[in-house]
């Protein structure tokens, strides 16, 4: 299918190979053995990720895009005419196009992503429906500085989207940081919409990352898979199992790949031992309270100007606007 005139050609920021090979050989010599969660998503990750967001138990997908169906009217109006949108982590854009379905005047769209085949196919697709929205694709890692393409057309101000509380995972001074930098990118006049995780029930929390289908393991095993292919790497993947925890104090849910024996693994040409049980931390998912996140967005200088949330208070969106700055 031949790309649409509306889409603007990917602006490419791909980070090389050499930061995954480089993340997990540090990774791998840590105590705790641990990889960012970020390297989950390569084209087999995304797919399965999304996988994860149509599961029974994944209660976040769904909650936050019927909070989104029964307030877009008021959400579109918090973002305002004429903006720029910027969504951090566009995966399959399937949220946006609530906003865009009411966001008929958006200046432009740039989704970010990752995984360039999926941002392309996402902003080919979009672009069908859409044919009115310039679109443009920019492929980065969003958590380390990046640019962003000249408005095209020109707009008074950015907005920056952020829904699926992906924003749990990030530690809370990584998220503070990440925040400061998209309040430095919309200042001064823009904002943030975002989806935030609640806390609640624990049984809760465990079933959503660790489902009965067993989906979430196989895109938590999928960073094997991902080593093997990319860093010449020899993980069994029988010997190893997926394993979610609820860390209390840090208010987080831990996903961990367990070593079900002792064994010795080559990744990228060095060797790597592991005992019976030990395991590789491979995300964290933070949940919040409305006040934990107010103060979050605060330290990050953003003011929360308003909350929607479900019956349940499950998931909450929230709409954020860049605080005074001294001058
Ligand atoms: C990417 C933040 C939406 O932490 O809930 C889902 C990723 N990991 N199941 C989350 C994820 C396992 C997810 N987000």
């Amino acid at each position: 299918m031949p790309t649409p005139a509306s889409v603007r050609p990917v602006l490419d920021q791909a980070p090389a190979t050499e930061s995954f090979r480089e993340a997990v050989l540090s990774g791998l010599q840590k105590t705790q053995k641990q990889i960012p969660s970020k390297f989950l998503y390569d084209a087999r990750g995304s797919k399965l990720f999304d996988k994860i967001c149509e599961l029974d138990e994944y209660y976040p997908t769904r909650t936050e895009i019927g909070i989104m169906q029964r307030n877009v009217e008021a959400m579109t109006d918090a973002v305002g005419p004429q903006v720029r949108l910027v969504e951090y982590g566009s995966g399959s854009s399937l949220k946006t196009r609530i906003l865009l379905d009411h966001l008929d005047d958006l200046a432009s769209y740039v989704p970010v992503d990752i995984s360039k085949e999926h941002l392309v196919e996402s902003a080919n697709d979009l672009a069908e429906d859409y044919p009115s929205i310039p679109i443009q694709p920019v492929c980065a890692d969003y958590t380390t500085a990046f640019d962003l393409p000249e408005p095209s057309p020109p707009s008074t101000c950015t907005v920056g989207y952020y829904p699926g509380s992906t924003i749990g995972n990030f530690r809370r001074d990584e998220a503070r940081a990440f925040l400061s930098q998209i309040a430095d990118t919309v200042a001064p006049d823009g904002g943030l919409l975002i989806g935030v995780d609640l806390k609640k029930d624990v049984d809760v929390l465990k079933s959503a990352y660790d489902d009965s289908e067993g989906v979430t393991a196989a895109f938590n095993e999928n960073l094997l898979r991902r080593m093997n292919r990319e860093l010449d790497a020899t993980f069994d993947l029988d010997a190893f199992e997926h394993r979610v925890r609820w860390n209390k104090e840090r208010g987080c849910i831990e996903s961990h790949l367990r070593s079900t024996k002792a064994q010795t693994v080559t990744v990228a040409g060095k060797r790597f031992s592991f005992e019976q049980g030990e395991t590789i931390h491979t995300e964290e998912s933070h949940k919040y309270t409305l006040d934990g996140f107010a103060a979050l967005a605060g330290a990050a200088g953003f003011r929360v100007d308003r909350v929607w949330t479900d019956d349940r208070s499950y998931f909450s969106v929230q709409y954020c606007a860049v605080a005074d700055r001294p001058v």
